[in-house]
């Protein structure tokens, strides 16, 4: 079993790809800790797999805190991080603008990432390395006008996962990121019609798992897995900016040539 006595928590792991990840860790061996504002799916999706469910709404550190150290308490430690857990906005910027959905929503995708690595490195790092493995969104590798402070934070996480991945590869700590187009969860449900009316192919939680899986497997660090319908997952290839040069024109020795173009 690939994932034997491995030990994973999961952030947004009571419905949809969260719960889907749970699953398939679970099927591969692993202990699931089962970490979401809905106790009752959640309470539901850990003991299917025979996990633990936590109460954690990402949006505090104190609460990522407290779910790794239920993880470590009841499995002995901490092997794999799923920081999943993400709403959709559903705003604009101009009289729709909603100042407390968009601290929320910010709280949710962007700060319950942050907090979630900040609470995860510890009990990763104590095993001697691990994964951390965000849930972000094609709305973070391209322009998503239909809700721009969604791709806001999703790009952010982008951003996060892409700064950490060299870092805490010295550290053994592999972190990626898997970037989902449209997936069958309760996120879409209030536009998936219109979606499907207008040809879009929506994938399927176990297309969005198997991205998962891969990312786990790849060896790779500081990855954005794109999952889009009817193409093999792989890592996003990203352009590499102009890189700096000096008033006559030679590259900056401090500067890493790999990173630009
Ligand atoms: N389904 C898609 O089309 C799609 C596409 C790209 C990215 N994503 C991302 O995938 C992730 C999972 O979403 P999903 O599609 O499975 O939707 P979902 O609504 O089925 O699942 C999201 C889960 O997050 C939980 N959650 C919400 N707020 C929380 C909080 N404050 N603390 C802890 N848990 C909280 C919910 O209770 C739910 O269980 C999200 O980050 C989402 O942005 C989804």
């Amino acid at each position: 079993m690939e994932f034997q006595d491995k030990v994973a928590w999961i952030t947004g792991g009571a419905n949809g790809i969260g719960a889907g990840v749970a699953r398939r860790l679970a099927g591969l061996g692993a202990k699931v800790v089962v970490a979401d504002v809905d106790a009752e799916r959640g309470k539901a999706v850990a003991d299917e797999v025979d996990g633990l469910f936590v109460t954690c709404d990402v949006s505090d550190p104190r609460h990522s805190e407290q779910a790794v150290a239920a993880a470590v308490e009841a499995f002995g430690g901490l092997d794999i991080a799923v920081l999943n857990a993400g709403i959709a906005t559903g705003f604009g910027l101009g009289d729709d603008f909603d100042a407390e959905r968009y601290r929320r929503v910010m709280g949710i995708n962007l700060d319950g990432v942050v907090y979630g690595v900040h609470a995860a490195l510890p009990a990763l790092k104590a095993r001697g390395g691990g994964h951390i493995v965000a849930t972000a969104s094609m709305a973070g590798l391209m322009a998503m006008p239909m809700d721009p402070v969604y791709g806001a934070n999703k790009a952010a996480v982008v951003g996060l996962v892409r700064a950490l991945g060299p870092t805490l590869a010295a550290d053994g700590v592999a972190v990626n990121a898997v970037c989902p187009a449209f997936a069958d969860t309760n996120i879409i449900a209030g536009f998936k019609t219109a979606l499907e009316s207008a040809g879009m192919p929506i994938l399927t939680v176990d297309d969005v798992v198997d991205a998962y899986l891969s990312a786990l497997r790849s060896g790779g660090a500081g990855q954005c897995w794109y999952v889009q319908a009817g193409r093999p997952s792989e890592p996003f290839k990203f352009p590499n900016p102009p890189g700096p040069r000096t008033a006559s024109g030679e590259r900056v020795a401090l500067h890493d040539p790999s990173q630009e173009g």
